[in-house]
């Protein structure tokens, strides 16, 4: 057993506390947010994911997890210090290290035996370097500390078997004996550990992200010229996905990438890279082809109900960036709705679990209770969240309540011939065999 604090309780932190209280440890995890700590006592958790709950109740239950606003108590028997908080970007695409800042002072001005301080947060290249200084600047007379850098690889709504079950675990330090140490904690994981620099594992999480978004948005491209030449885009990542070299993950074209990472990393690469004076030529590519894929649906609306969306109702099937969770940060729903009420549509939604968040979001947009509700009197769904729920529909039912039977397939999960039986006028992204080029 082997005592870890983890500072933050967002997805990365609560998921990793929780984890590797699972493993066996003993793990305090440490928020500065008094309502977040108190409701993890009272068993309420602060985000959304699935096996969350049952996994924090049963380690709390064993006494391996406890919840601490305070870094005195978080610190006391820590031999490693997690830092897994948030790192906004500004406008430019900067990320805000005000959080890291922050967490690695208050780490410092209590510290009163070594320490492993592990950076978990996707924090710029150079970052490790930087918590080094602040926490000498902070107390030069501090005890020995290290500091290593462990990049997250999770996914939101599977994160706690992508943390069981990691394809590598990536960490980097100046110290390789602090790297060891932290690679002891991750061996039940049986992973691939790989041990390099700090400012290698740091770059090692962006271009990773950055690399996944451009396969994405390599498709997307490629389903445009689908459309237009008259081939189905889902047969032809089929057929690349099977050229190892290539695979079928992250090959799905739809209606672009969102959440919290990917449009976040890739922007803060790019401006690295334009910082030190390179041009990121691909990864402004990479960007721009998906804010303009989040207007695919929307063309593809106009296409079948004309220019002026006025007097016409458009229901979004899903709201989260993804399935699995209820996070809106940088969905495509929100480019999405803001586009068809432009056009003038009435915009409605249904999403199983990100609606309480949605609302503030999307304020102008009606939220329903259920898919019936969202048909009632439409003219056009759109499917932009591919929740299983939605995969099965009760089209018959649907077309008897909608004003016009169209179905927009945002992540190509119907089969277009099967829709149009049903008497739906179907548009998929790229799937140009099915006669739907948008020229
Ligand atoms: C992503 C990475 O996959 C994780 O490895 C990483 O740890 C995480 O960011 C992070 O940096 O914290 P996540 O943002 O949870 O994880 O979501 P993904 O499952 O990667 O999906 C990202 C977006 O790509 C979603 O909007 C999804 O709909 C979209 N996507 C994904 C596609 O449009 N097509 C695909 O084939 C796959």
């Amino acid at each position: 057993m082997r005592h870890i604090t983890i500072v933050g309780v967002g997805y990365v932190g609560l998921v990793s506390g929780a984890c590797f209280a699972d493993l066996g440890n003993d793990v305090t995890c440490l928020d500065i947010s008094e309502e977040r700590i108190e409701n993890l006592k009272q068993g309420i958790m602060p985000i959304y994911e699935i096996g969350l709950e049952e996994l924090v109740e049963r380690n709390v239950k064993a006494g391996r997890l406890h919840f601490t606003t305070s870094y005195e108590e978080a610190i006391k028997d820590a031999e490693f210090v997690f830092i897994a908080v948030g790192t906004p970007s500004d406008v430019d695409g900067q990320a805000d290290l005000r959080y890291v800042r922050m967490a690695a002072e208050s780490i410092a001005d209590v510290m009163d035996h070594p320490l492993i301080v592990v950076n978990k947060s996707t924090v710029p290249v150079g970052t490790g370097d930087w918590v080094a200084n602040v926490i000498r600047n902070r107390r030069p007379d501090v005890p020995q500390f290290s500091v290593v850098s462990c990049p997250e690889f999770l996914r939101e709504g599977t994160a706690i078997r992508d943390f069981m079950h990691p394809d590598r675990t990536v960490l980097g330090s100046t110290d390789r004996e602090a790297a060891e140490q932290v690679a002891q904690i991750h061996l039940p994981l049986r992973s691939t550990i790989m041990i390099t620099d700090l400012r290698t594992a740091e770059m090692i999480k962006y271009a990773s992200n950055a690399f996944l978004a451009a396969k994405i948005s390599f498709i997307n491209e490629i389903a445009n010229i689908c459309e237009a030449l008259g081939a189905d885009v889902k047969e032809v990542s089929y057929g690349m996905g099977l050229d190892k070299r290539i695979g079928h993950s992250f090959l799905n074209a739809g209606i672009g990438w969102g959440g919290s990472c990917f449009p976040k990393d890739v922007k803060a690469l790019a401006y690295m890279a334009e910082v030190e004076g390179r041009n990121p030529h691909l990864l402004h590519a990479v960007m721009d082809i998906n804010s303009d894929q989040r207007r695919a649906p929307i063309r593809k609306v106009k296409e079948l109900l004309g220019d002026d969306l006025h007097g016409m109702t458009v229901g979004l099937l899903g709201l989260a960036f993804k399935p699995g969770t209820d996070d809106m940060r940088d969905a495509p729903s929100i480019d999405i709705a803001h586009h068809l009420m432009q056009a003038g549509a009435h915009v409605r939604a249904f999403d199983p679990v990100a609606m309480p968040t949605a609302q503030p979001i999307l304020p102008e947009v009606e939220l329903v209770d259920g898919v019936e509700a969202l048909a009632d009197g439409a003219d056009a769904l759109i499917l932009v969240t591919e929740w299983n729920e939605f995969k099965n529909l009760d089209l018959a039912r649907l077309k008897s309540l909608m004003r016009h039977a169209v179905l927009i397939d945002g992540r190509n999960v119907y089969d277009p011939a099967f829709v149009r039986e049903q008497g739906f006028q179907y548009r998929g992204i790229g799937r140009g065999t099915n006669g739907e080029g948008v020229h």
